[in-house]
């Protein structure tokens, strides 16, 4: 990174950082109402290089699309990766940061349109690398509170706080436990003698379409309906109050409130080292995404039939959905993973790697 730096721009980058992909195993569309998540960082990296440059602007080249792209900082989002980086740029300032011009490299081998959220990826290493360059003293969790704020604030994705929490402080190979409200968390082992499996549907997923956003504000009317402050307040004993909402708000509803439950059970199933409790969980997550959440397609639901059929304990899509992956959890996926591919040809096995 620090060569394509040098070679682009004649310098030396003042700071490299990287960060993760994820994906989220239990707890969809729970963090923007202030629910349980249970994601884990996946072994792709997205790595940015950056230093000083012209003043007032910002200078950026994407490896992946050989783009070199200038913009003045101050200007707005224009729909391109670069308002990600700037996005992040913009509130470094507001927190403090002297930036007079900015200069960065960015390479990655994140999956894009898979869901499993190329955006925290360059969002938390941007940060990570505006922070060592101008020695800001902010901790893991500000850069994953600075990242969502770029990207709901200027890039204008209402995303909420798991994919930054998990890029910014998830370790490989354990699940981050993440109350959304409070921002504790606590890592857990994964099960053993089990793996996890994630698949590209081969559907692009894109979240800045209207689904996501659609959803968001249909929590929150239903969060006003039932005069609680978010969803995270109600439990399933609330649901006769919740199903007697109007459609959909009932059935969004108890979705979050389902899915914050089985969040919960998850966390105590991964404790005992209970897999087949956790891939029952992963399989009724899924039917609540498909039926009351809506979030799923056809192919999706096809992809999760085959991943069960052919052995899997539980298989769900995870992210935020209208196409992209599901994750499975299964014994070996070296033998698991041809078989569901003969029947899916436009599925790809994401990881493992
Ligand atoms: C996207 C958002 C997250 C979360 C998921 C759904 O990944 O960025 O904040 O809402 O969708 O669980």
């Amino acid at each position: 990174m620090s060569a394509l730096f040098s070679e682009l721009f004649a310098a030396i980058p003042a700071a490299v950082a990287r960060a993760p992909a994820r994906a989220n195993l239990l707890g969809e569309h729970t963090d923007y109402n202030d629910g349980f998540v249970l994601p884990t960082p996946l072994p792709y990296l997205t790595t940015v290089a950056l230093g000083p440059g012209p003043a007032g602007m910002i200078e950026a080249h994407a490896a992946r699309f050989g783009e070199t792209k200038t913009r003045a900082l101050d200007a707005p989002p224009a729909g391109d990766w670069l308002d990600y980086v700037l996005g992040c740029v913009r509130v470094a300032m507001q927190e403090g940061a002297a930036v007079e011009g900015v200069r960065v490299a960015i390479d990655s081998d994140v999956p894009m349109g898979a869901g499993i959220s190329s955006s925290a990826a360059l969002e938390v290493a941007t940060l990570r690398a505006l922070r060592e360059w101008l020695g800001l003293e902010i901790d893991d969790v500000q850069v994953a509170k600075l990242g969502q704020r770029a990207e709901s604030g200027y890039v204008g994705m209402p995303c909420g706080i798991m994919d930054q929490m998990v890029s910014s402080l998830g370790t490989p190979g354990q699940a981050l436990f993440l109350d959304t409200r409070s921002l504790e968390y606590r890592l857990l082992a994964l099960p053993a003698n089990h793996a996890l499996a994630v698949v590209h549907s081969g559907v692009a997923h894109r979240l800045t379409d209207g689904g996501y956003r659609q959803r968001r504000s249909e929590c929150e009317a239903a969060a006003s309906a039932l005069t609680v402050k978010s969803l995270r307040e109600l439990d399933v004993a609330d649901l006769p109050a919740i199903m007697a909402l109007p459609e959909p708000l009932n059935r969004r509803t108890r979705h979050v409130v389902t899915e914050n439950r089985r969040v919960l059970d998850g966390v105590a199933a991964l404790e005992r080292g209970d897999a087949v409790e956790f891939g029952r969980l992963m399989v009724e997550s899924h039917a609540s995404q498909r039926d009351d959440y809506n979030v799923s397609l056809p192919e999706i639901d096809a992809l999760v039939e085959t991943a069960l059929k052919h052995g899997a304990l539980g298989a769900r899509l995870t992210g935020g959905g209208f196409g992209g992956c599901i994750i499975a959890l299964v014994e070996d996926p070296a033998s698991w993973w041809p078989a569901v591919a003969a029947e899916h040809p436009a599925a790809r096995l994401v990881y493992p790697r």
